[in-house]
């Protein structure tokens, strides 16, 4: 095969899923810093946690919070090329630092959540129907939901922290998701 074809199909493959990522749930965009520092701090987590990321772009909230929780197992899903490439990358140059992170090439939807401790979500609300649905069937009770910018309607969530000049995160239980 021409080196002109191969390149045309893997920008193409890029492309496609890039879009078709924006259309599931939603387009990438990276948390930024401060959000992280934020995000951190509401997470209560013990040694052998297991804390998922649902999208996880190019893996910065995860490979973050892998610093800051050696003892903590972390995983996201990812399905558009760029930033799963890009997550991947991030894991070799983290060395040992990002030896607790699985980046994984999957629909945030084939994931099964039983043994989360906690999930995190930036995603378009577009998604959150089929998602609560998801969180009632599957997650624990004393499970974690910190989902970023716009929140559940309908439950109201038992923290939302709002700083000056960062986006809002809103704190759930899972068994707020059983009702
Ligand atoms: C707003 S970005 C958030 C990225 C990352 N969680 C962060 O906070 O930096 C949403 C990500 O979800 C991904 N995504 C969208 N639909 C998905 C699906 N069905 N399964 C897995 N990932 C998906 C997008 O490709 C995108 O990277």
């Amino acid at each position: 095969m021409a080196w002109g074809t191969i390149v045309f199909i893997v920008i193409y493959a890029f492309a496609v899923t890039f879009m078709l990522a924006g259309i599931s749930a939603a387009p990438w965009v990276q948390t930024r810093k401060k959000e992280r520092d934020t995000l951190a701090g509401l997470l209560s987590l013990r040694p052998g946690d297991t804390v998922y990321d649902l999208g996880c772009g190019d893996g910065a909230v995860l490979y973050d919070l892998a610093g800051r929780f050696p003892d903590v197992k972390f995983a996201g899903f990812e399905v558009s090329l760029l930033p799963y490439v890009l997550a991947k990358l991030r894991g070799l140059f983290a060395g040992r630092r990002g030896a607790n992170v699985r980046i994984l090439l999957r629909d945030l939807y084939a994931q099964d959540l039983h043994d989360a401790a906690a999930v995190f979500v930036f995603l378009m609300p577009k998604c959150y129907g089929r998602l609560q649905k998801k969180f009632a069937a599957e997650l624990c009770p004393d499970s974690t939901v910190v989902i970023e910018v716009w929140p559940f309607a309908g439950i109201t969530p038992v923290r939302h922290v709002k700083e000056s000049k960062r986006v809002s995160l809103f704190v759930y239980r899972g068994e707020q998701f059983r009702s």
